[in-house]
C-alpha cells in the first residue's frame, strides 16, 4: 500500500520531466534538421561557415555566393518565398565571366552556361531559412548602421545612383537594364535588410575583402538616400 501510494506521488514527476526532455530534444532536432539540410544539400556550392575568399582565384573559382552571414544580409520571408521560386539575381551568374559572351553591340549572357537553382517545398524553404538566419558572423558590421525610415523621390535617387556614383555600371535597376557583374537591385529592398544594404555600400570589402566592388567613400547622407532609393524601387517595406 505504502508503496503504491508513493509510485502515484511520483508518476507526475516523472510525467513531467519526461514533457521538458521530449520538448527539449525536438526544438534539438528542429535545430539539427535546419543545418543538416544546408550541409546535405547546399554546401556543396556555398560557403556556410567563412571566411570568404583571401585571393582573387578564390573568388573566381567560388560557385555560388557565402552565406555565412545570410542572417545579417537577408530578410526571412524573401528567403522563404525565394527557395521555393528561385529568380535570377546574379544575371551572369557566378562568375560572371564566365557565363558572357561578345553581342552585337556589348557584351551578352550566356543562357546556355547558366542551369536553374534548386527549388526547395515549403517545409525546407522554411526549415533552411531559420537556419541560415542564425549565421551571423558580422553582427560587429551591422551594429555600426542606422538606417532611419524615410523616402526619396525615384529621379533624385538614380541621379545619386547612376550619375554621381556610377553604380549601375555593374547593377541593374529594372530587368535588362543596367550591368551585368553585380547582383540586380530592384528587389533589393524585399531581398536585403537595410543596414545590410549600407554597411555593404559603405565598405563592400568589409564583408568580402577581394570583390571587384568599389568603396567609393559614399558620406552617410549618400548611403541613407541610396538605401531609400533602392527600397524604393523594389517597394519593399522599409523595416527589417
Ligand atoms: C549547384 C550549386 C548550388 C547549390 C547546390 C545551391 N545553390 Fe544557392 N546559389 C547558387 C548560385 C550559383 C547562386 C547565385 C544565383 C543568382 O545570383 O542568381 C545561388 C544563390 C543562392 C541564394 C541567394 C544568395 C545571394 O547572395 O544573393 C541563396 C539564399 C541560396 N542560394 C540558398 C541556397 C540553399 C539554402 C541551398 C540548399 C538547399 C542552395 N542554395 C543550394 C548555387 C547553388
Ligand atoms: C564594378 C562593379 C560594381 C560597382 C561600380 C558597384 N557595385 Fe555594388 N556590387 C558589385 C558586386 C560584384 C557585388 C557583390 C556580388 C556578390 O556578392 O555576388 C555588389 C553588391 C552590392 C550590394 C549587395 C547586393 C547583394 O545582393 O548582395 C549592394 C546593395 C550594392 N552592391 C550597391 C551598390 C551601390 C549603391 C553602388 C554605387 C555606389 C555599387 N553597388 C557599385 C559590383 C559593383
Amino acid at each position: 500500500m505504502k508503496e503504491r501510494l508513493r509510485t502515484l506521488r511520483i508518476y507526475p514527476a516523472l510525467l513531467a520531466l519526461g514533457g521538458v526532455v521530449v520538448a527539449f530534444s525536438s526544438a534539438w532536432a528542429g535545430e539539427d534538421a535546419g543545418m543538416s539540410l544546408l550541409n546535405n544539400r547546399c554546401a556543396s556550392c556555398h560557403n556556410l561557415r567563412g571566411p570568404a575568399p583571401s585571393s582573387i582565384h578564390a573568388l573566381w573559382a567560388r560557385k555560388a555566393p557565402d552565406l555565412f552571414y545570410a542572417g545579417n544580409k537577408f530578410r526571412r520571408k524573401w528567403l522563404i518565398s525565394w527557395l521555393q521560386k528561385p529568380v535570377r539575381i546574379r544575371p551572369a551568374g557566378e562568375f560572371y565571366a564566365d557565363h558572357i559572351k561578345p553581342g552585337p553591340k556589348r557584351d551578352m549572357v550566356d543562357e546556355s552556361t547558366l542551369k536553374p537553382h534548386l527549388a526547395l517545398s515549403a517545409a525546407d524553404a522554411k526549415l533552411a531559412a531559420d537556419a541560415l538566419m542564425k549565421l551571423r558572423a558580422h553582427d560587429d558590421l551591422i551594429a555600426k548602421e542606422q538606417v532611419p525610415e524615410g523616402t526619396i523621390s525615384t529621379s533624385m535617387g538614380s541621379l545619386v545612383f547612376d550619375k554621381f556614383l556610377g553604380c549601375m555600371a555593374c547593377h541593374r535597376i529594372r530587368k535588362d537594364f543596367g550591368g551585368l557583374s553585380g547582383p540586380e537591385l530592384y528587389t533589393a529592398g524585399e531581398r536585403l535588410k537595410p543596414r545590410f544594404m549600407a554597411s555593404y555600400i559603405r565598405s563592400p570589402q568589409a564583408w568580402d575583402p577581394k570583390i571587384w566592388m568599389p568603396n567609393k567613400h559614399v558620406s552617410d547622407t549618400r548611403i541613407i538616400q541610396l538605401v531609400h532609393y533602392l527600397q524604393a524601387l523594389s517597394k519593399g517595406g522599409s523595416h527589417e
